[in-house]
């Protein structure tokens, strides 16, 4: 009979592993294996931390509805995500724009707006303007590519997080010939992801703020181009470099401006962007969509469909004790006051 060591037993592990058929799974279970024992030998892991660390994820499984997916939210908040895409976008055939979180807020049931539209049923003064082109690798523009547009409404909310019925802030736009696209939001803000389960607890426990820095998402798609995941950040925002799911980059900064003489719709703050696709290449069109509808993993269980809940007051707090010496109108003084 064998006798397993802290350090054989993970080769006697690999070992019953190495038939395993499909290549890529055996490469990524064998590493699994390889790195979570070095993880536990490292941090020397006892029997009581394990059972703990395993009621964790199944309290994160739990927490798991159609409209709520808690492991994705774990993923973003360990930085998972995060790297995952940014090494999926060191894949694309050409240089184009950079890709940032889907988060969990899309939803494949989004509105179909005429150019130049309004997407927030109450905009309340925050109106912004966006526009720019879709264009190639080399500065070509691609006509009509598909543009969708996602983000908090006026209040720092995303429509789901009321309830999975309400559909606000976000809609599907086609850009024009030439590549220009053009629409109307209201200025998003930062905002707390969810807080109220398991991972919002270890946030907490580690003693982070919780917010991500205001920002839109986008989703733009063209036939014969990578389908571009990625959102704008806004200059300015107290959280650009300590996002709490890692997804702000310096490239993907937006400038709103008033009174831009280039902007189509005038007399309105406006941002403008220009994103760039890249070619689709082979793997792309076997990859499918990165990210993928968050619901959709946890679709039609008949489980019941509580959305995300809003911040604890302490956390809420916090944020608002933490803005206090900037009032010049810092994103947390955006989501408390009224405009
Ligand atoms: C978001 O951008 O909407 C988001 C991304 C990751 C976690 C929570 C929210
Ligand atoms: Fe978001």
């Amino acid at each position: 009979m064998r006798e397993y060591t802290p350090l054989t037993i993970t080769d006697a592990v690999l070992e019953q592993m190495a038939e395993t058929p499909d290549a890529r799974m055996k490469e990524v279970m064998e590493a699994a294996v390889r790195h979570l024992h070095a993880f536990a030998r490292e941090v020397n892991l006892t029997p009581t931390e394990w059972i703990k660390g395993i009621e964790f994820m199944t309290k994160v499984g739990q927490a798991c509805t159609p409209a709520r997916q808690e492991f994705i939210l774990l993923s973003d908040t360990m930085g998972l995500s995060a790297l995952v895409n940014i090494m999926h976008d060191k894949t694309k055939v050409e240089e184009a724009t950079s890709a940032s979180l889907l988060g969990p807020f899309f939803r494949e049931n989004t509105p179909k707006f005429a150019t130049g539209a309004q997407i927030a049923k109450k905009p309340d003064g925050a109106e912004v303007v966006m526009y720019g082109r879709i264009a190639n690798a080399q500065g070509a523009p691609i006509p009509n590519a598909q543009v969708t547009v996602w983000q908090t409404a006026a209040d720092g909310r995303y429509d789901i997080q009321n309830g999975i019925e309400e559909i606000d802030c976000r809609g599907i736009f086609q850009a024009d010939d030439k590549g220009n696209y053009l629409l109307r939001t209201v200025r998003p803000l930062g905002y707390f992801i969810p807080l109220d389960g398991p991972v919002g607890q270890m946030v907490m426990s580690q003693k982070r703020h919780g917010m991500r820095p205001a920002h839109i998402h986008f989703l733009i798609s063209a036939p014969g181009y990578r389908e571009l995941v990625t959102a704008l950040y806004l200059a300015g925002d107290a959280h650009l470099d300590d996002d709490v799911v890692f997804g702000a980059s310096a490239d993907l900064v937006a400038h709103v401006k008033d009174g831009d003489p280039a902007c189509p719709i005038k007399g309105l703050p406006s941002i403008q962007f220009d994103f760039n696709l890249a070619r689709e290449s082979e793997a792309d069109r076997r990859a499918g969509r990165v990210g993928a509808d968050p619901a959709a993993v946890t679709a039609s269980d008949g489980k019941n469909t509580t959305p995300y809940g809003a911040p604890p007051p302490e956390m809420a707090a916090a944020a608002v004790a933490a803005a206090e010496p900037k009032k010049s109108g810092g994103i947390f003084s955006g989501l408390f006051r009224s405009r």
